[in-house]
């Protein structure tokens, strides 16, 4: 059941996550994980052509790989290669040098897997497009949503209705930018 496979991997991303704040906050990072999440519900909901249970579990995982000390075998164990697999291409390569490779190497992993993957990360950017942080500067915004625009561009043909949005979203992040 759905709920079921939803709330094993909050479990797993609350016990993983659980002194990381979102950024600039005193929030918890499961309210990001669940932000994105919901993203998917709805996206899935107006547009009913991917795999949910497979997707949320991808969303509810995303960035253990990236911000915390899990490993792709204890993913792989836990969940299976496919959401492994996914968890891995939405995790930057830090043996790459600047944000743009990283970002890049990234998209063009996604982009080898299902679409599910690609839709769990265009509800990521949608999510992370609210209100920047205060202590982010000018510049950082400008490459910010520079890189919206590159996974929007990269990412065409996962799902309408989440391109849209994130669309929308960028749209209204021109506002923070000087
Ligand atoms: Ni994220």
């Amino acid at each position: 059941m759905i709920q079921e496979v939803y709330q094993r991997a909050m479990k797993f991303a609350g016990e993983k996550h659980y002194e990381q704040k979102v950024p600039g906050t005193n929030a918890n990072y499961l309210l990001h994980i669940a932000n994105v999440a919901m993203e998917v519900l709805v996206a899935h909901a107006a547009e009913n052509n991917f795999d949910l249970e497979f997707a949320l579990q991808v969303a509810i995982l995303h960035d253990t790989m990236e911000d915390t000390a899990t490993t792709y075998n204890e993913l792989e164990m836990n969940f299976g290669t496919e959401v492994a697999d996914a968890v891995s291409a939405l995790t930057k390569n830090n043996s790459l040098t600047t944000k743009r490779e990283k970002i890049l190497d990234s998209l063009e992993r996604i982009n080898l897997l299902g679409k599910e993957t690609g839709i769990v990360k265009l509800a990521d950017r949608i999510t992370n497009l609210q209100a920047p942080p205060a202590h982010w500067d000018n510049e950082k915004r400008k490459n910010y949503l520079e890189e919206a625009k590159l996974i929007l561009e990269k990412l065409n043909g996962k799902n309408e209705y989440l391109e849209r949005r994130l669309k929308e979203q960028i749209n209204l992040y021109q506002q923070y930018i000087k």
